[in-house]
């Protein structure tokens, strides 16, 4: 069996999600405190993939550091620099060296599938197409690539249209041989300027080249918005068990499945599962309901929180309502103010987003 190498898209800006990515790459935000990139490499490994290069951009630092040379993974970890966001086309193009002539599975970082892509590997290497692409069906496919189907074949593929032929969304999962490199020179910059990777498929399917689809089975989520991040959250967390490590007195009521982990502490609160609290996190007088992930060394004091995922050593303390669908930053404080007039009181950074009542 000829050894299949992984390309894994870790760049990018990142501004749908901003402030989060001002100082964070948008692929380490945790889901079910586990970082979104990570759920990408575990599956790449149990695909049986052991070479994987990783595009890096401005964030190169925060993912070198949080992947490492990929052994805890038991992965090889190769990093290749893409000094601006020009496309996940550019991303392949300048991967060619890494890659060599072997077919390779390309994977965009802010994916998540579940159900694994192992089945989607050994397909491609039975039927050894030029390329392999996997779909899904969505509701809103003009924010996606889409694809168009004739007779079981991929007849056309477009880059968010405006009116698409389809909701055959392209998912961030590719296989592709090396016949793609001359597809990403054969295409010019797409109306957001960036060399897509959506028109170097078309190219190959205009060039008569074999272009297979694969639809995925289980869910698909892109997690490039805070609405997608809150769902792909509750998606992971309906699958997690009931683990409790951290310490819990005997006041509090512990509802459902919910992981505790080491080193928290609960007192006197109500925790309804499925969700998860990090390591070190407190949780006092307060209310955790479902699919809310609590990152590590969190305080939340005399607080109601749902549907939210919270970072690493943020305080929320003495809310007056229920907080919920919210993604809350790193070191974030959030506080009732003791002092008068009862007003708002913020310090936001850009691009920060808030809904009052
Ligand atoms: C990219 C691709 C698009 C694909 C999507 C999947 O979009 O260009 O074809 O459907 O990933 O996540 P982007 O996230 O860059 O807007």
């Amino acid at each position: 069996m000829i050894r299949i190498k992984a390309l894994v898209l870790a760049g990018g800006k990142g501004t749908r999600l901003r402030p989060i990515t001002h100082t964070s790459a948008k692929q380490l935000v945790p889901i079910a405190n586990k970082p979104i990139l990570f759920y990408g490499l575990e599956a790449i490994r149990d695909a049986g993939i052991v070479d994987v290069g990783i595009i890096v951009g401005d964030t190169r630092r925060e993912i070198e550091a949080a992947v490492g040379d990929g052994a805890s993974f038991g992965l090889k970890v190769t990093y290749i620099r893409q000094d601006e966001p020009r496309g996940l086309a550019h991303a392949v193009a300048i991967s060619e060296e890494y890659m060599g002539k072997e077919p390779f599975v390309m994977y965009l970082g802010d994916n998540l599938i579940t159900g694994g892509i192992s089945d989607f590997v050994a397909e491609f290497q039975k039927n050894k197409p030029n390329a392999q692409i996997l779909l899904a069906r969505v509701d809103n496919p003009s924010d996606f690539g889409v694809a168009e189907l004739s007779e079981g074949r991929v007849a056309r593929l477009e880059e968010k249209p405006e009116h698409p032929k389809s909701n055959l969304a392209l998912v961030g999962v590719y296989m592709f041989d090396a016949e793609i490199f001359e597809a990403t020179r054969s295409i010019e910059p797409s109306r957001r300027s960036e060399l897509e990777i959506t028109d170097a498929i078309q190219r190959l399917i205009d060039t008569d080249k074999d272009v297979r689809a694969h639809e995925v089975t289980g869910w698909w989520k892109d997690t490039g918005k805070l609405d997608d991040i809150l769902e792909a959250n509750r998606m992971i967390l309906e699958t997690v068990d009931r683990d409790i490590r951290g310490s819990v007195d005997p006041s509090c009521r512990i509802d459902g499945n919910v992981v505790i982990e080491e080193d928290a502490v609960i007192e006197g609160s109500v925790l309804r599962g499925p969700l998860v609290i990090g390591r070190g996190s407190r949780i006092v007088k307060s209310y955790i309901g479902p699919f809310t992930s609590i990152y590590y060394e969190v305080t939340v004091q005399n607080a109601e929180i749902e549907h939210s995922i919270i970072l690493e050593r943020s305080t929320i303390v003495n809310l007056g309502a229920r907080m919920e669908r919210s993604l809350v930053g790193k070191d974030v404080e959030i506080k009732k103010s003791a002092t008068m007039p009862k007003a708002y009181r913020f310090m936001l950074g850009d691009a920060s987003r808030i809904e009052v009542p």
